[in-house]
């Protein structure tokens, strides 16, 4: 019988001990670490929030709170009552926190969504290393970078994995769990349960640059930059050709805003110092002008478009 990738990777693990992650550290609260922090808290987790400033902080929470607003409105719509407690019980289990090595003291997964570099994410993680206790599982949430070259920064490889969720993260179906070369099976069927756990759907894969989903969606949005760049189609055509055309629920220029666009220009820039003959994986001027404008997309309220004051 024909077996995929992750059933062998599953099938191998029956008899392990496996540590079930019920308290965790999201670190990051922009627009992945808020998301994966709600829909957390939403399914009994307990989770610490860890960013740079409270003011960072707050904008999480409040995110947080208009996305379980949203949430509420479908899924207790004949339940006004049930909604409000759904919200409060989930708010209930976010603590905040400007102090990272403190706050992972006593957690079973830190989780990292800090911004796309190799150096701050190894640093982050090697201070970490030294102060959480012996059998904290981390992670990260990389778009791009290779598990195996954040996770060489601590004395923990084996328990280290790749998480990698979709924004907007409470709306986005699919987790991918990354197992690195030296990620054993006891850590990737725990952050495998904890995707399920979290009522998503996980699919498997090895440590590869951009995973299954990246791999094939970053040349597409760059393929349609250059697309543009060449002058031939507005941004507003290719986009409306995408959707009309292709079925994607946002155009490639849309999709790019949202996703933010020094996130993007991260990605390309890292798989092209990697394999610079690539062509798939050629920077883009454009972008990088727009990036080094400061105009990121939705975050920032300008990038390919402008969108209204954040
Ligand atoms: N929280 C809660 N609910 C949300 C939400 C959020 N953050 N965002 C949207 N929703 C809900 C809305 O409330 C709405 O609910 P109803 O159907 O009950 O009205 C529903 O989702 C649809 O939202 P909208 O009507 O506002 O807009 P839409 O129909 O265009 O959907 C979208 C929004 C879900 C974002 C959709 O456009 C979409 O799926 N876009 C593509 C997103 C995508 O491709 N993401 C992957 C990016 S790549 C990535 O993440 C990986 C990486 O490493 C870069
Ligand atoms: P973002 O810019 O919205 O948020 C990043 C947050 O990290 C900011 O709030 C910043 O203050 C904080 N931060 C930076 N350095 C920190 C540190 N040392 N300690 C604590 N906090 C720190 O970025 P994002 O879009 O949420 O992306 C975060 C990660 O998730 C990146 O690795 C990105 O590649 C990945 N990712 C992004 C998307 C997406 O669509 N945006 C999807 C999947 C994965």
């Amino acid at each position: 019988m024909k077996m995929f990738y992750s059933q062998i990777v599953r099938s191998m693990s029956t008899t392990v001990r496996m540590p079930q992650i019920k308290k965790l550290v999201v670190i990051g609260g922009g627009q992945m670490g808020a998301g994966i922090a709600q829909i957390s808290a939403a399914t009994g987790h307990n989770v610490i929030i860890c960013d740079v400033n409270d003011d960072v902080l707050k904008k999480s929470k409040a995110t947080i709170e208009k996305s379980l607003q949203r949430v509420v409105m479908k899924k207790y719509a004949d339940d006004a009552e049930k909604g409000k407690a759904f919200i409060s019980e989930t708010m209930s289990r976010i603590q905040t926190s400007t102090d990272t090595k403190s706050s992972v003291k006593d957690v079973d997964l830190v989780l990292e969504a800090i911004v796309e570099n190799l150096e701050i994410k190894r640093d982050l993680f090697k201070d970490l290393d030294a102060v959480a206790p012996q059998h904290t599982i981390f992670a990260s949430n990389t778009s791009s970078l290779p598990i195996r070259e954040i996770a060489s920064s601590t004395s923990r490889q084996d328990r280290f994995g790749g998480v990698h969720f979709f924004n907007p993260v409470p709306m986005m179906k699919l987790v991918e769990v990354i197992k690195a070369p030296n990620t054993s099976q006891e850590t990737f069927d725990s952050l495998y349960a904890w995707g399920q756990a979290l009522g998503k759907t996980v699919v498997s894969c090895k440590d590869t640059p951009g995973f299954l989903v990246n791999r094939l969606l970053v040349p597409y949005l760059l393929e349609a930059v250059r697309l543009y760049e060449r002058g031939d189609g507005s941004m507003e055509d290719i986009d409306t050709a995408m959707k009309l055309g292709a079925g994607y629920p946002m155009g490639p220029f849309q999709l790019l805003d949202y996703v933010g666009l020094d996130t993007s220009k991260f990605i390309i820039a890292g798989w092209h110092e990697g394999d610079p003959n690539n062509p798939l994986f050629n920077p883009s001027p454009l972008l990088d002008r727009l990036v080094a404008e400061g105009k990121l997309g939705v975050k920032t309220g300008e990038g390919f478009y402008k969108y209204g004051k954040k």
